[in-house]
């Protein structure tokens, strides 16, 4: 772990900002949704974008093996992941990355299994795709301590049986924040083994995984998980880069790979030039960055805990294994309907709406917590104001 601390930008910076996060909400709302980060961009990657904007070296992607090897630097020294890069692909964003993956794999009309409540685009891209969804909501029924969300294994496998022919799945958990064990990783293989159903797994939080908890990727688990499985992923996320637009697409399995030949040729160059060597940049370079912005999250994370306790004791919240989303159950506030609308319109604070992850969830908010302890401070604060 590096000592180097990293601050996040000042409030008046951010109101700077042109993205989405600091642009969709009046001035006096503090903007704590949309999952971006409030961290300046890691050294290595200003300097190569400012490199290749120095020499208008801005024309379309073309050929990339640093990608596919810096991927494969990143996976061998965090999760002991040994990829073969040449099964690595680029796409515009994890978005389309999926959707492209749904049309080589599925028609329409056919059936796809998620588990509520889950990031919202997941919903997006399955209308996208004209797929049939189907639903097995998690169950928050375990222990408060460790991790209380529960699989329905029962009717998982009901679903596998009935003949879905994609399971959507988000690993690390995004709003959840955890992180998939090895033992369901496998079960879950077994079953799409058995009953010959593609696994997608979007991996785009796993480079955020707090000291101490353990990612497994899906891929890592050998022929049978490779047999079934895709992973899609990109720096977007732990690096902060999404507005760069570059995801990658990995398989690690020959009949896969073949089956993925099919996906239409402008997804690689769909990408954008500045995203993809940004995104190379990220898995190669820029670790000791990715762990100063991990070090800062870990005291966030339990920051929240500590000031939830002091001001909204009656908030529920669960500290996640992975990321910087807090997943805080908040109907005991008796904020209305909707309590995100509610938090915007009386207290100027601006986090995503529980039911966009999963329809029972209208009493829970996500707080993006990767900014500073003030910024957090404040938005807790202004939730307490109103009690
Ligand atoms: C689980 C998950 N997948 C994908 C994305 C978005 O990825 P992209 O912008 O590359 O489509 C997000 C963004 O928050 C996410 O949380």
């Amino acid at each position: 772990m590096s000592e180097h601390q990293l601050s996040a930008h000042n409030l008046a910076e951010l109101q700077t900002h042109r993205s989405e996060k600091w642009r969709g909400f009046p001035q006096d709302v503090l903007p704590l949704p949309v999952a971006e980060m409030d961290f300046p961009v890691a050294e290595s990657i200003r300097a190569l974008l400012s490199e290749m904007v120095a020499h208008s070296d801005l024309g379309y992607l073309g050929p990339i093996p640093e990608l596919g090897l810096g991927f494969k630097k990143f996976a061998a020294e965090r999760w002991g992941w040994q990829v073969d890069e040449k099964q690595v692909r680029a796409a515009t964003d994890v978005g389309v990355a999926v959707v492209e993956v749904l049309r080589v794999f599925t028609k329409p009309g056919d059936s796809i299994l998620i588990s509520s409540p889950v990031y919202h685009n997941f919903y997006t891209w399955i209308n996208e795709a004209q797929l049939n969804l189907v639903d097995v909501p998690f169950e928050r029924i375990g222990d408060e301590s460790a991790n209380p969300w529960i699989f329905n294994w029962q009717s998982i496998e009901n679903a596998y049986a009935s003949g879905i022919k994609v399971h959507l799945v988000c690993s690390p958990h995004n709003p959840l924040g955890f992180i998939y064990t090895k033992q369901d990783l496998l079960k879950l293989v077994a079953l799409a083994k058995k009953h010959n159903v593609l696994i997608i797994s979007d991996e785009i939080h796993a480079p955020l995984t707090y000291p101490g908890e353990t990612f497994v990727p899906i891929l890592s688990l050998g022929s049978d998980a490779e047999s079934v499985a895709v992973c899609v992923t990109a720096a977007s996320k732990g690096w902060n880069i999404a507005g760069l637009k570059c995801a990658i697409l990995i398989s690690q399995d020959a009949e896969m790979n073949t089956k993925l030949s099919k996906l239409a040729p402008a997804m690689h160059y769909r990408a954008s030039l500045l995203g993809g060597f940004a995104t190379a940049t990220a898995f190669a370079e820029a670790g000791e960055w990715l762990d100063d912005v991990i070090a800062q999250l870990d005291h966030n994370r339990h920051l929240i805990k500590t000031l939830l306790a002091e001001k909204l004791p009656t908030v529920r919240y669960h500290i996640p294994q992975n990321s910087y989303l807090a997943w805080l159950d908040v109907e005991s506030l008796n904020l209305g309907v909707d309590p995100s609308v509610t938090l915007i319109e009386k207290n100027r604070v601006a986090f995503n709406p529980g039911h966009a992850f999963g329809k029972q969830c209208d009493q829970y908010v996500r707080l993006n917590f990767a900014t500073s302890p003030e910024i957090i401070t404040e938005a807790i604060d202004r939730i307490a104001r109103s009690q």
